[in-house]
């Protein structure tokens, strides 16, 4: 017998998740607070399981599913995602409960299958669809591409909770369950932080599920998300700012993403800042040997500038500015202003590189590269200032346009 508990969120619908304390790597997403795997058991008729949790904590959740029932009592088993930190502990479900159904959405079955998780046993559910538990009614929501093809919302009418898989949600471990136990500003950097990794590139389709629940009038009393804590005291925040960042509107914020050999680089990045905070832009800096490129994505998430600057290194960029780059293209965020900057001993390759690399991300070049040849002069440096400034003055431009 283990001290593990269900915690119950309303009557008769528990977490029985488990936390990930020491997980720092997310597939490539630094998660320097850890995270949790987030399960959730509504004790109906049809005793019904929402998503499992990552293999290795399997024992975990059907530890807290036990304090609550047999788990051989499961009759349903929901996959709203199928990414194996949801659904790894599928098959010890299946083996362990035999549920009756296994649920899923039709691009779910698949996907399920083709993890090796499930056979053919999966139920398809479609947009729209209502299961009865009993008592209670869950009503479903494809949310295709949010994040992954086969993802679902599943909706409890009556109790308005909406279960709501990646989505709302954060990386964050904590002993605490719920939203107001916890500090808003850390509640909104970590889901600033979960959206620019991950929801960001989907972004037009967040703005029309949004439309689409506030049409079907869906005003979820409570959202309960697969990482971080229940939203449970005010869920129209997060609703309000993944509509903010979906937005993807610029504000008076300029990053500046760089690295440097010899501080040459380095020099001009500083410089860059200074002109950008004497235009009245906040300004973040991100040496990328230093940070890592999950940061500097949820710091350009609500910016309006990107400014690289990479030395070359054998006809190439700077290796962690290659990684940094190739990473924020494939996050797609739009509506940015930049420029390009660095040093460099003889052919200076990376600018062009760097030049190209923002116009694939669609990021509009507005002032030309500026160089400087090994070390930079205080002509260098006064051009980087200037660089600053005008990145500075354009931003507010737009912004007040
Ligand atoms: Fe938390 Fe997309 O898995």
């Amino acid at each position: 017998m283990t001290p593990f508990k269900a915690i119950e969120i309303t009557k008769d619908v528990y977490w029985v998740g488990a936390t990930d304390w020491t997980i720092r790597n997310f597939h490539g997403y630094a998660t320097h607070r850890g995270t949790t795997y987030n399960a959730y058991l509504i004790v109906d008729e049809k005793v019904t399981l929402i998503d499992t949790v990552k293999y290795d904590f399997r024992e975990e959740m059907f530890a807290r599913i036990a304090s609550v029932i047999d788990p051989r009592q499961i009759d349903y088993l929901i996959s709203n995602h199928s990414e194996l930190d949801h659904s790894g502990a599928i098959p010890y479900v299946k083996h362990l409960a035999q549920p009756e159904k296994i649920i899923a959405s039709k691009m779910g079955a698949l996907t399920l299958k083709e993890h090796n998780l499930v056979g053919d046993d999966v139920q398809v559910v479609k947009d729209g669809e209502t299961i009865n538990l009993g008592k209670k009614t869950l009503k479903f929501f494809d949310t295709k591409m949010l994040h992954w093809p086969d993802s679902m919302f599943s909706y409890l009418t009556d109790e308005r909770i909406l279960f709501s898989q990646d989505a709302f949600g954060m990386h964050l471990a904590t002993a605490e369950r719920f939203d107001d136990e916890l500090p808003f500003e850390l509640l909104r950097r970590e889901t600033a932080k979960y959206y620019a990794n991950i929801l960001l590139p989907y972004s037009p389709m967040v703005k029309k599920l949004l439309s689409k629940l506030s049409a079907e009038n869906v005003k979820p009393a409570m959202i309960a998300p697969d990482h971080g804590p229940v939203w449970r005291q005010d869920p129209s925040k997060p609703i309000e700012l993944y509509q903010h960042w979906a937005d993807q509107k610029p504000v008076n914020k300029a990053v500046v993403v760089y690295d440097t050999m010899w501080n040459s680089t380095g020099k001009m990045a500083q410089a860059i800042v200074d002109g950008l905070y004497e235009a009245g832009t906040e300004v973040v800096p991100m040496h990328m040997s230093s940070s890592h490129r999950s940061d500097a994505a949820t710091e350009i998430l609500e910016a309006g500038a990107l400014i690289v600057g990479s030395p070359t290194l054998n006809n190439n960029l700077f290796p962690t500015i290659a990684d940094t780059l190739v990473y924020l293209k494939g996050l797609r965020r739009t509506g940015l202003i930049g420029a390009v900057f660095g040093s460099y001993g003889w052919g200076g390759e990376a600018f062009k590189q760097l030049e190209e690399y923002l116009t694939d991300m669609k990021v509009e070049i507005v002032s030309a590269p500026v160089k400087a040849k090994y070390s930079p002069q205080d002509e260098d440096l006064q051009n980087c200032f200037t660089l600053g400034q005008n990145i500075g003055a354009e931003l507010a431009k737009r912004i007040n346009q």
